[in-house]
């Protein structure tokens, strides 16, 4: 049987006390991080969620005292009493390094068994293991110290938007499905067999219709599900700081966002950010970044060589610009020594996997030039390319040629960003916002050939090309907007159509009959015939700014109970069956099954 607490209470956090409680009585609590018996000295290391404290047991403890320290071991549950004094030897390392609690009082609350690896920052245990174990793992300081900051980047959003006028108004997380973009995860209704609820991909629908309700500026932070293929910066359940406003255009909906960042990141991390961020148009983004979410922290800009080669007679470009297309390059500057033959390889097989079919390349070493493409090209076509990509000695050129231009920008943008982490060219610690503009309205798919939402069916057109969302669809524009910090879309939103005919032209323009949109969306039709104000909003993915702002590598490091790739969770390892007894009151049969997940998992 472990002591209980009785008689004592906590007087402190560990990582709370300094030099100034030197001779205070104090009462701590934690987890031994690790305990040293020295034969006549002990000494344990004690954890909580503040910080480590030494604590200290010697010739002088109490015998029964120092025996039970002797018997500590890792991960134990500790409750000490004791006085702070002076360290003999000062750890420069730990910022209560300078003192130590001589124990007088020491109880075991609970012993531990040895844990699967030990509760460190410095682990290189395999992430797998770190989420079977996921309690164990989130008692390292390094989670700990990126949930209390996700708790703070939450507050502060309260309250910034509590201090500009907006409600925290709470949306149902049991809905109709109305699927338009993602896949929605499905609940069965008990009471009414064969029907279902979806989980919310967001609150879209919700947020609108209390604009048009009346209540003016709504925020929300939101529980979203989608049932789409993981990335290291989505998950299926995942959260936004998700608001809209009435009575706005963008401008408006831009300079309330651009004050939240600018709050959060200074009291969050101290950091300035420079308002108004950037706006760029999209097919300025893409132009110049391959990317829709372009990563400002270094140059490396696109160029469209296709104006020089008109009279190319290299078939590789001379193919592609006689089908449409386009050549385009970047000049990785300076990176001659670091991208040999061999990694030039690498690249050509990363830039296959976004489509391209090939990487013509030239390196300009000092001492001797290597080109895949210029033996094929007349020396004025060769010289020009290389004036346009400002080449000098030392530098690698690396071009891109396809029939289809998205190809081309997504390959080369991607390369683009992975030179940019590759060749060090991003300085630790830099923040670079903006907002991307002028989305298109639709883009087709071809697997539903159909024009689908850029962004989703609510979002209006650009006022003065309203004839286009008939006309010529593949040219319309939004009135959509998206947050980028540092290549990520960190948020997203639009203007949003409030008049009914309005709505109906883009359900038609969607492929939905009347009959078909007035199904799934019916209730929003006939609510806009009863007034809805003009508004617009958007939505953050709060897991991405965190990840963002803490500078991790995936938004798994900020989400306490994360899922892997194939969409389970690891500890309580769900999905899982049911009762055959559940699904008989579901009306549900299960017609293929598949062993629940376990072993290896692909993260
Ligand atoms: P959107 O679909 O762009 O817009 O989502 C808004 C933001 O949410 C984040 N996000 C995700 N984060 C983690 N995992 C995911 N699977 C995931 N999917 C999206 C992104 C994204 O920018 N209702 C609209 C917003 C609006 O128009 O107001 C919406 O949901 O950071
Ligand atoms: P080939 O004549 O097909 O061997 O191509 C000559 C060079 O052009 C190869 O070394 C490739 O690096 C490059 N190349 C081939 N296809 C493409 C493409 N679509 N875009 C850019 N370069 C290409």
């Amino acid at each position: 049987m472990a002591d209980t607490m009785q008689g004592l209470r906590r007087t402190h956090y560990c990582g709370t006390l300094t030099e100034s409680d030197t001779g205070r009585e104090v009462v701590v609590c934690g987890w031994c991080q690790k305990a040293r018996d020295l034969g006549n000295l002990i000494f344990i290391d004690l954890r909580d969620r503040s910080g480590i404290l030494q604590l200290a047991f010697d010739d002088g403890s109490d015998r029964a005292v120092f025996e039970k320290a002797a018997g500590v071991r890792a991960e134990y549950v500790l409750m000490a009493k004791g006085v702070v004094r002076a360290r003999e030897s000062v750890n420069e390392d730990l910022p209560t390094g300078r003192i130590e609690v001589f124990v007088t009082e020491l109880r075991v609350l609970a012993k531990s068994q040895t844990p699967p690896f030990e509760i460190t920052d410095k682990t290189n245990v395999k992430e797998e293991l770190r989420l079977r174990y996921r309690y164990l793992d989130l008692r390292r300081p390094e989670m700990q110290q990126a949930m209390m900051m996700r708790h703070r980047i939450v507050k502060i959003a309260r309250d910034y938007y509590d201090q500009n006028g907006f409600l925290e108004i709470e949306t149902p997380v049991l809905i109709k499905s109305t699927p338009e973009g993602a896949r929605d995860y499905l609940v069965p209704s008990r009471v009414h067999p064969g029907s279902f609820y979806a989980l919310p991909q967001s609150p879209q629908l919700y947020k609108q219709l209390l604009m048009l309700s009346g209540y003016d500026r709504y925020m929300q932070i939101a529980r979203c599900f989608r049932d789409e293929d993981l990335r290291a910066d989505r998950q299926p359940e995942f959260t936004q700081i998700d608001l809209e406003m009435s009575f706005v255009e963008e401008e408006d909906v831009m300079a309330v966002n651009e004050g939240f960042m600018k709050t959060v990141f200074r009291e969050a991390l101290g950091v300035e950010l420079p308002t108004p961020f950037l706006r760029m148009p999209y097919r300025e983004a893409m132009e110049r970044f391959g990317s829709d979410k372009p990563d400002l922290r270094f140059g490396m800009e696109l160029q469209n060589l296709s104006g020089l080669l008109a009279g190319c007679e290299f078939k590789v470009f001379a193919g592609a610009l006689a089908a449409g297309g386009r050549v385009m390059g970047l000049n990785a500057k300076g990176a001659a020594a670091a991208l040999t033959r061999k990694e030039i390889d690498k690249l050509t097989e990363l830039v296959k996997t976004y489509g391209a079919k090939g990487l013509a390349f030239t390196r300009l070493t000092a001492d001797a030039e290597s080109s895949s493409y210029e033996k094929f090209l007349t020396g004025e076509e060769k010289s020009a390319i290389r004036t346009q990509l400002g080449a000098e000695t030392g530098d690698v050129l690396l071009l891109v040629a396809d029939a289809k231009p998205d190809v081309v920008f997504t390959a080369l943008g991607s390369l683009r960003c992975h030179l940019g982490e590759k060749l060090g060219l991003i300085r630790p610690g830099d923040f670079k916002a903006l907002w991307v503009t002028d989305f298109p309205l639709f883009e087709y798919s071809e697997e539903e050939g159909r024009y689908v939402a850029k962004h989703h069916p609510f979002t209006c057109p650009k006022l003065d090309e309203l004839d286009k969302v008939e006309n010529d669809p593949a040219h319309a524009l939004a009135r959509a907007y998206d947050m980028v910090l540092n290549g990520c879309e960190v948020g997203g939103g639009s203007i949003r159509i409030n008049d009914p005919d309005l709505q109906r032209r883009m359900f038609r323009a969607l492929g939905f009959s009347d009959e078909e949109a007035q199904e799934r969306f019916g209730f929003l039709i006939n609510a806009f015939q009863y007034g809805a104000p003009p508004h617009g909003g958007m939505a953050y993915g709060l897991d991405r700014l965190v990840m963002l702002m803490l500078q991790k590598e995936s938004i798994r490091d900020v989400i306490a109970f994360p899922k892997v790739a194939s969409a389970a969770e690891l500890m309580t390892m769900c999905p899982a069956p049911v009762e055959p007894k559940a699904l008989e009151e579901l009306a549900i049969a299960v017609t293929r099954r598949e062993e629940p997940a376990a072993g290896e998992e692909t993260i």
